[in-house]
């Protein structure tokens, strides 16, 4: 029998969980059990980490007689089917009051199920978005954990304890109930396609415009990252940007074939939120971005069809670059305001109680979205909670109107010259869509109750109304209507 020492325990110890488990280790205090289905990378852990406070078990039922009660254990396989055998085997052998966390990318409505099932054991289940890639694992990353606010009692001081840092305060935070944490990180998810898919738009614009190398552009990149765009990603588009091909000489941007992949958070997000009714338009054209690069063969069919006769120049490089920078900015504040309505049509549909600032405040450090310009989200999000739409805070709507000019400037110049905008020129027509007086929606109106009598309601006066249309639909009767 395995003394039970350890505090915290990891099952699966690929990349993401090895980390995380070194990094639970590294931790005052922490000591951790760690089980592979493999053998061997258990095995390859603790002799590559002699030093760190690892008990390496072999099967579950030692894994769960390493650790102390309540039992906590950190699950770290692929999301999907490996995640449910794996709980299965661990509610085997844990006991009522114990906590399995599920730290990998699992649908919320797989986290909801499945702690709905666990809870019946009497066992706690929580379900832990955990971002930062494979670096964030090991030094730091976001986590937003859900579950029961008993769990989070046992689970809190451990996670901030290997949370990234901002501010002074851990990037952790208990989202909310059951599926909370992780329809959280499919947002975050969400938001990451929408913010690289506007850095792909921004890279392509200034390289066809300008004619820069990547090695150039990279150097517009670092330079923007000493602007309100500081972030994470803009950071390391200027160390892949300026990355040589050791095989070529070349840049390595123009040997890597152009078909993006996905593992599916960015589409789970557009269809959860064609579900809830939210038009998140700029991570919905971010997903099928990727999709149009990944269809070779229609792309070929297309590659001869005609594109703009004249020849595309760009006069002043310099404004047209600062120009792009804007756009840039004023498409990601659309981004990450659509994520932000996203998340409270989530909680008012699943009944969490989030609280926006804390997601931007955990989202200042650790994760691939990490941005300066987080502080602001956070500050809108504290000054005014009830914020009905990021993008009308003070702080962001300056913003906006210093960019607008630009924005408007580089989506129509794309559509000229015909270089694909779609991130670029969604959010923009989303912005547009918002703030406009009317909108051709009444004409929708009229048109599905000409053909469908699916009625419509008016500006002048309350109720519902159908018109009895000209023609022979003049016989069509309905209460309330109008001639
Ligand atoms: C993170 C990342 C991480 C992963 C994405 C990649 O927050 O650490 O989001 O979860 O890199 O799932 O997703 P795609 O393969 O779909 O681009």
């Amino acid at each position: 029998m395995v003394e039970a020492v350890a505090n915290i325990g990891v099952v699966g110890l690929a990349v993401m969980g090895s980390n995380l488990a070194r990094n639970l280790a590294s931790r005052e205090g922490n000591t951790v059990a760690v089980f592979n289905r493999s053998h061997e990378k258990t095995d390859t852990l603790l002799s590559e980490h002699p030093e760190a406070e690892f008990v390496g078990t072999t099967d579950y039922a030692g894994f769960a007689s390493a650790l102390s009660k309540p039992r906590t254990a950190i699950i770290m396989v692929q999301a999907g089917k490996g995640t449910d055998a794996v709980i299965d085997e661990l509610t085997k052998v844990f006991e009522p009051g114990d906590i399995i966390v599920d730290g990998g990318n699992a649908l919320f409505t797989d986290t909801i199920r499945r702690e709905k099932a666990v809870r019946e054991t009497g066992i706690n289940f929580v379900g832990a978005g955990i971002s930062g890639g494979e670096e964030g694992a090991l030094k730091g990353p976001s986590i937003m954990p859900g579950g029961s606010a008993e769990a989070w009692e046992t689970l809190g001081p451990i996670l901030k304890s290997i949370a990234a840092i901002a501010e002074g305060e851990p990037c952790v935070t208990h989202v909310g109930t059951d599926g909370a944490g992780h329809f959280v990180k499919m947002i975050h998810n969400g938001i990451e396609y929408a913010d690289m898919q506007l850095i792909g738009e921004a890279y392509d614009l200034i390289r066809r415009g300008t004619g820069k190398s990547p090695a150039e552009i990279a150097t517009i990149f670092e330079a923007w990252n000493k602007t309100e765009l500081e972030s994470y990603l803009i950071e390391i588009t200027a160390e892949v940007l300026k990355q040589v091909d050791a095989k070529t000489g070349k840049a390595l941007i123009d040997v890597i074939v152009d078909q993006a992949g996905a593992k599916g958070t960015g589409a789970w997000t557009v269809q959860t939120a064609l579900d809830l009714g939210i038009p998140v338009s700029g991570i919905a054209e971010a997903v099928f971005a990727r999709s149009l690069s990944s269809k070779p063969a229609q792309r070929a069919a297309a590659s001869d069809l005609p594109g703009p006769t004249d020849k595309w120049t760009v006069d002043d490089p310099e404004t047209f670059i600062e120009d792009v920078r804007l756009a840039l900015y004023a498409s990601k504040i659309i981004a990450y305001s659509q994520g932000f309505d996203e998340i409270v049509a989530g909680a008012d549909e699943y009944k969490w109680d989030i609280h926006k600032g804390d997601i931007a405040k955990i989202w200042r450090g650790g994760c691939i979205i990490r941005a300066q310009f987080l502080n602001r989200i956070t500050d809108a999000y504290a000054d005014d909670p009830g914020l009905v739409a990021l993008l009308t805070a003070p702080y962001f709507r300056t913003a906006i109107e210093g960019a607008q000019a630009s924005w408007r400037r580089v989506v129509s110049t794309a559509a000229i010259a015909g270089i694909p905008s779609p991130a670029f020129s969604s959010s923009l027509s989303y912005y547009d869509g918002l703030r406009a007086d009317r909108l051709p929606a009444a004409l929708t109106q009229g048109l599905r109750d000409f053909f469908g009598a699916h009625t419509y309601k008016r500006v002048d006066m309350d109720g519902t109304f159908h018109t009895l249309w000209s023609g022979d639909r003049s016989e069509i009767e309905s209460e309330g209507s109008s001639h």
